[in-house]
């Protein structure tokens, strides 16, 4: 009783929870242009756009999963970021970027990993002198953008492939499409999902990525004075510990979870998230319906990262 009432007060009170049923298949493709992705995808991995030249994208956004498996992430001469790297797959779907939604688009999102002093550390000057000044780019942004190669463009061309970074037919796909059922179990986990209350926030195509929610919004989570949440840009203190909700897509292979990395195992991390934004202790055998439901998110890898691709 308790549980279906706090599901309700989150929906705004009343009415019928099947109803809030919103998820989306992801679109099998995507329109994107593919000069400027091909592009973007060689500047995604190029470290000489950091100042040491050791750190590209791709290093905090790997191929396996659009992220990077640590709990932090490491920058320019080895430094420790204190944020945890979110996925950049299916990010294209997202309403705005980064734990703290900073960012309005992938285009306006470059420049802050670019000049973030602990990841790549350069300023726009610096990387306009690299582009223009290897020749192999420098005639690719002629031929592509008319004009000789800058960070606007630069950011236009990772964006680009950024946007083709998308992971569809995963099993759930599949199943919303009618195309396939789900096991017992994963029908069992989808069922919890929806009527314990976790689809109120995460849902959309990304199960996630649509709106900012509190993480604590039952029983508080600790705050820290420089995490990366809508208070460090509004210093409303109502955003402390409010982010921008994490996509569920791929989310088996994203461990470790949360904006401070502090989940290691998927299991953890739906333990802390029913306690702390729903206000209850999962079960065991709902733990194992839930995770067994996760599972069925895992899609295709992205078409452009197959060594082929044209
Ligand atoms: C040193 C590690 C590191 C590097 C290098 C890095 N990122 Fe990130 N990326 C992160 C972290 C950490 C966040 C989350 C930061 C935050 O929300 O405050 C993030 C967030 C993002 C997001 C937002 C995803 C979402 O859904 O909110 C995108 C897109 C992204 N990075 C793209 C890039 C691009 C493009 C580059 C190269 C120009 C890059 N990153 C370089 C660690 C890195
Ligand atoms: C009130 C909104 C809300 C509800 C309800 C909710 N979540 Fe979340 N979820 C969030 C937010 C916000 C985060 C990011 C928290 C953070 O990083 O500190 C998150 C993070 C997660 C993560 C980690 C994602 C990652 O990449 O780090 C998982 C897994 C997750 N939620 C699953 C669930 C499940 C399963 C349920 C239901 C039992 C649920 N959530 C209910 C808002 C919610």
């Amino acid at each position: 009783m308790k549980r279906l009432y706090l599901c309700l007060v989150l929906l705004g009170g009343g009415g019928e929870i099947w109803a809030n049923d919103s998820l989306e298949p992801l679109p099998r493709s995507i329109q994107y242009d593919r000069e400027k992705a091909e592009l973007g995808k060689r500047l995604f991995s190029d470290p000489n756009l950091s100042i040491d030249g050791t750190v590209a994208c791709v290093n905090c956004h790997t191929p396996r999963n659009g992220a990077d498996n640590r709990s932090y992430s490491i920058g320019i001469h080895g430094r420790k970021g204190h944020i945890n790297s979110p996925t950049v797959f299916n990010s294209a779907f997202n309403f705005r970027l980064m734990w703290s939604g900073s960012a309005k688009n992938l285009r306006d999102q470059v420049r802050m990993p670019v000049h973030n002093p602990v990841e790549m550390a350069m300023d726009e000057t610096r990387i306009d002198r690299y582009l223009t000044e290897t020749p192999s780019y420098d005639k690719a942004f002629r031929r592509i953008y008319h004009r000789p190669a800058n960070f606007k463009d630069m950011s236009d061309a990772i964006a680009e492939f950024e946007k083709a970074l998308i992971t569809p037919d995963s099993r759930f796909d599949h199943f919303l499409r009618g195309e396939i059922d789900l096991t017992p179990l994963e029908k069992r986990g989808y069922r919890l999902f929806k009527r314990l209350g976790c689809i109120t926030c995460h849902n959309g195509i990304n199960l996630g990525g649509n709106s900012f929610q509190k993480m604590g919004l039952i029983n508080r989570y600790t705050w820290q004075a420089d995490n990366p949440d809508r208070y460090s840009l509004t210093r409303n203190p109502s955003d402390k510990n409010v982010y921008r909700v994490p996509t569920l897509r791929n989310i088996v292979l994203t461990a470790p979870y949360f904006h401070d990395g502090s989940a290691p195992t998927l299991e953890v991390a739906l333990k802390k998230m029913a306690y702390h934004n729903l206000g209850f202790d999962l079960a065991p055998e709902e733990i194992r319906a839930l995770v067994a439901f996760l599972r069925t998110l895992t899609g295709k890898q992205p078409e452009i990262l197959k060594e082929n691709s044209p």
